[in-house]
């Protein structure tokens, strides 16, 4: 089945509000944290469009261009949080072209790898698939998220480092 059409772009100031109604984080205002990351040039976050398939954003995923600050994992650019929303979409493409464009991104800043952490379960066999290759580093990804009463709660959950040669697949 071919992939569909998946447009990205980064974030601009005004996609905030509407970002927020798509897929709210609440107090932990995720993707305002994100734009700030963007705006301060560590990082890009990437806005996903399918206008075959969705009006409005249909998936969201930042590139850290400092990578993952666990001292355990190797330097090199990090996708964070890349997601599909609302759920319906999930299972329809989105995510490998996603992947795909980013890829190019980080490829056209001239680096060679791209890496990203996940859980053992999850999606592990897309990236898997995708030419992702598990690099033999456990560690924690350790954040903090803010609920309804603005109590923050600390979470730490174990990730495996997975990198992708970017070279080589061309
Ligand atoms: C993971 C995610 C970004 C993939 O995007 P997508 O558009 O659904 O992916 P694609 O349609 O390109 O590929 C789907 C395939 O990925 C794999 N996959 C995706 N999510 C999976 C999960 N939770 N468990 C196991 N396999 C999964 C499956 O092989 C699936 O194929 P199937 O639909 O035939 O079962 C999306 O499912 C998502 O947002 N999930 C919730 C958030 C999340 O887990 N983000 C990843 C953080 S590392």
């Amino acid at each position: 089945m071919p992939l569909p059409v998946v447009r990205l772009s980064p974030c601009r100031a005004d996609d905030l509000e509407p970002l927020e109604a798509w897929a709210p984080t609440g107090n932990s205002r995720t993707h305002a944290a994100r734009f700030a990351r963007q705006q301060a040039g560590t990082s890009t976050y990437f806005l996903a469009v399918a206008p075959d398939l969705a009006d409005g954003f249909v998936g969201s995923a930042e590139i850290r261009w400092d990578g993952n600050a666990n001292p355990e994992v190797p330097r090199c650019p990090e996708v964070n949080g890349l997601q599909v929303w609302p759920e319906e979409l999930q299972s329809h493409g989105i995510g490998t072209a996603m992947l795909a464009l980013l890829e190019q991104e980080a490829h056209a800043r001239d680096h060679a790898e791209l890496g990203l952490g996940v859980d053992s379960a999850g999606p592990l066999p897309l990236y898997l698939r995708l030419g992702y290759v598990d690099a033999g580093v456990r560690y924690l990804d350790r954040y903090t998220w803010i609920d309804e009463d603005h109590r923050q709660h600390h979470v730490a959950e174990p990730r495996r480092w997975l990198i992708k040669h970017l070279e080589a697949r061309r």
